[in-house]
């Protein structure tokens, strides 16, 4: 029998809740779009509870998502479940995900409440949730270190209640592969009503061992994987859904079970992920690093020519690193161009909006010769993102760098209608970009991180900058891109001074009590 794995994503949530990874409703139609395009089976697009930003973001992917379900993750309240089925009243199809915490430790010290009480919330908010809709999740927050007979007590009154799917989180990343899955294997085998649910898995990768535990609980049953692109996600991250998705295609001989996720369209989504939260993907990273496929030492390389399978147990075209892949150039038209972005997904609100972001391609495209999939998705990004109110933006920057010398910077930025330049002195052309532009900004932020990746291969590939800062215990992420890494680095810093002006006040679904 194979049965099928149903890959339920929640970059758009979980991923969401990394410090810094925030994303704007635009952002996240196009994460959400991507995957579609990559057939996952549920969007997890958020938690409309948070914020009024939080809903509306839910409620866009909702209305343009008509492929996967729609999924909104609501505490076991009755205001986070109503504000979740509202911000999922126009999806094709929708489900919300309740939860509330089930170990000792949670219970006492967080939530305050008895377990009888707890069973109590979990039921109601599951009773009130297929008011909107017949697909209810609910999750046992922190699973993993929950006791077993309880966990069955809740777990067969929520299934009463109506619930279709339980999951089975390890919320702080504490479980050990072997343990974890036969865990859920003995609930399903001990809660009564088992049969009428599917048993799903979200497991937390403190200990990296997200994609071990879920994978241990897949051999024992569970037959949905919660997973983010790039294992994104709260702390250590969630179970990359890459690598859940490519050891069940690559084992069959494992598993009894198959996906249905297009695994060619594996790498494009996770660059896009990554450009859009600027979270980079480490070049050992399994699947879509950059060296994931590449053969280094002499005897794999001649292994691999003389038959591929000596050293590669994958195929780099199935999950999307493609060799002949298409490329724009000077030469390029319009209709090329949109045609491109099209297909990969990218609609735009205007034709102005077109021929803006146009504009800026033929400039890219006079300093670098081929311009790939990475860098229109790069463009496309900064382009939205001066495109919005931006309350700063940058106007000019020269940089005065020479060996032996002191570099300097002059920096001129618009902020709101008034142009004002400043000069500073750095260890380097960046550091002294950075403190010309902090001089006008006066943002007294801590600078958290600063990392450059480039985009493509070459020298003449965009610098794609990732500025962290931290104000107040609010971290935003900036990005910038630019054939000019000074120049990227200036714009990055300033998106992170944008963003952390626009941060306001969310709610985060695990911290609050109830
Ligand atoms: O990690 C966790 O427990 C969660 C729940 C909300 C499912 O993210
Ligand atoms: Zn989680």
């Amino acid at each position: 029998m194979n049965d099928k794995l149903i890959i339920f994503d929640t970059t758009l949530r979980d991923g969401e809740q990394s410090p810094g990874a925030s994303m704007t409703q635009d952002e996240k139609i196009r994460i959400a779009k991507a995957l579609e395009r990559l057939r996952v089976d549920i969007i997890e697009a958020g938690f409309p509870a948070a914020s009024a930003g939080d809903f509306a973001a839910v409620q866009a992917v909702a209305r343009m998502i008509r492929h996967s379900t729609v999924c909104a993750l609501a505490r076991a309240l009755d205001q986070d479940v109503d504000r979740a089925g509202e911000a999922l009243k126009h999806a094709e199809r929708a489900r919300i995900h309740t939860f509330i915490a089930t170990s000792p430790i949670h219970m006492e010290r967080k939530l305050q409440m008895a377990p009888e009480q707890v069973i109590e919330y979990a039921t109601r908010a599951v009773r009130r949730a297929r008011q909107y809709t017949d697909d209810v999740e609910f999750s046992p927050e922190d699973a993993g270190r929950s006791e077993e007979d309880f966990l069955c007590r809740v777990l067969e009154a929520v299934i009463e209640a109506g619930a279709s799917t339980l999951n089975i989180p390890d919320t702080v990343g504490y479980s050990m592969p072997g343990q974890f899955g036969r865990m859920v294997g003995r609930l399903m085998e001990r809660v009564p009503n088992a049969d009428k649910a599917v048993f799903s898995v979200h497991c937390h990768n403190d200990l990296g061992l997200a994609v071990a535990n879920s994978l241990s609980a897949v051999l024992e049953g569970a037959r949905q994987v919660e997973c983010t692109i790039n294992g994104l996600g709260e702390r250590a991250g969630n179970a990359a859904l890459e690598e859940i998705v490519m050891a069940v295609k690559t084992r069959k001989d494992m598993f009894p079970c198959h996906t249905e996720i297009d695994s060619r369209e594996i790498v494009a989504c996770s660059k896009l992920v990554s450009n859009i939260t600027g979270f980079p993907v480490q070049p050992n990273k399994a699947i879509v690093g950059a060296n994931a496929f590449a053969h280094e030492a002499g005897i794999h390389q001649d292994g691999v020519l003389k038959s591929r399978e000596t050293y590669e147990i994958m195929r780099a075209e199935d999950v999307g690193w493609s060799a002949n892949r298409m490329v724009l150039g000077k030469h390029s038209g319009r209709n090329a161009f949109r045609t491109r972005l099209q297909e990969l997904g990218v609609e735009f609100a205007s034709e102005a909006e077109l021929n803006a972001v146009f504009a800026r391609f033929k400039q890219l495209a006079d300093k670098k010769h081929d311009i790939f999939d990475e860098d229109l998705q790069a463009l496309l990004t900064e382009a939205r993102v001066e495109a919005g109110d931006e309350r700063v933006r940058l106007v000019a920057l020269k940089v005065c760098s020479e060996t032996g010398e002191t570099p300097r910077a002059s920096v001129t930025l618009k902020i709101e209608y008034e142009e004002i330049t400043a000069t500073a002195q750095g260890s380097g052309a960046v550091d002294a970009s950075l403190k010309a532009i902090e001089s006008i900004v006066h943002s007294q932020s801590n600078l958290q991180l600063y990392s450059v990746n480039n985009i493509t291969s070459g020298t003449d590939s965009q610098g794609e900058v990732t500025v962290r800062l931290e104000k107040d215990g609010r971290i935003v992420n900036g990005q910038g891109a630019d054939t000019d890494i000074v120049i990227a680095s200036a714009k990055a810093y300033i998106n992170a001074v944008n963003r952390l002006h626009l941060a306001g006040l969310r709610m985060h679904p695990q911290v609050h009590n109830l």
